[in-house]
């Protein structure tokens, strides 16, 4: 099964996209997690898509392409069954070319799960959010402490990260480059009859249990 999570900054798309890949045998491409790995190895990827992350703006497709087309490749044979995309496609030009990549390779999409979720939260949810610095397991200053206070649930190392990109005014241009850029996405798979829609305004649990119910039959 191949499935897309799809929504606005701070949707819950990460948080998701990991439990469902600790949850089943399926294998998370996040393009966002992979644009920062490259603006911190300092590749040419990563000092070409720094500074438009910083704006909150998209890159461009060629290059987010060429990373999910690399990444599949490294992945050929398939390391689990099937891929979750988090954060791609983000643009008709993107959609069109997962169609093509996953045709490539005999696949094909079958879920897109829209996760709803007011503007106004997404703006609270992302000023809360941090990250373990080792193994990138997410937090929240309210809604997903680590359990023991400085400790990481995950790996149990205590350094712990914020994003430069989490800033209010950031957050907003993020939020406008998904209305103009990414919503149309919506329609152009409600389309094909792939989509189901979550309440993402829910507790990170029930989010899980209503993405469950939207795979099953997938
Ligand atoms: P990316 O990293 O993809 O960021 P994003 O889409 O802005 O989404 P976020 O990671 O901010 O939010 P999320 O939905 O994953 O929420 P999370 O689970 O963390 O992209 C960053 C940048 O990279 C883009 O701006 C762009 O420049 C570039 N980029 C990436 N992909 C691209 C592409 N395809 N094309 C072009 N450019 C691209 O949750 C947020 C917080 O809320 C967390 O703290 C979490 O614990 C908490 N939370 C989660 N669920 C709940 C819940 N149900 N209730 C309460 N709290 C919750």
């Amino acid at each position: 099964m191949n499935l897309v999570l799809l929504g606005p900054p701070g949707a819950g798309k990460g948080t998701q996209a990991k439990l469902l890949e600790d949850s089943r045998s399926l294998v998370k491409l996040s393009t966002g997690d992979m644009l920062r790995a490259a603006v911190a190895a300092g590749t040419e990827l990563g000092r070409k898509a720094g500074d438009i992350m910083e704006r909150g703006q998209l890159v461009p497709d060629d290059l987010v392409i060429g990373l999910i087309a690399e990444r599949m490749d490294k992945d050929e044979g398939g390391s689990g069954e099937g891929y979750i995309l988090d954060g791609f496609p983000r643009t008709i030009a993107q959609a069109e070319a997962l169609d093509r990549l996953l045709k490539e390779r005999g696949k094909k999409l079958d879920r897109v799960i829209v996760m709803e979720v007011d503007d106004d939260a997404l703006v609270e949810r992302i000023a809360g959010r941090f990250a373990c610095a080792f193994c990138g397991e997410g937090y929240h200053d309210i809604y997903k402490l680590p359990k023991v206070k400085g400790v990481c649930d995950r790996c149990g190392s205590s350094g712990f990260v914020r994003r430069r990109d989490d800033n209010e005014e950031v957050v907003r241009a993020r939020l406008q480059a998904y209305h103009a850029q990414t919503e149309p996405l919506i329609d152009y798979y409600t389309r094909q009859g792939k989509v189901r829609a979550v309440d993402g305004m829910a507790d990170i649990a029930t989010v899980s249990k209503e993405i469950s119910q939207a795979l099953a039959g997938a």
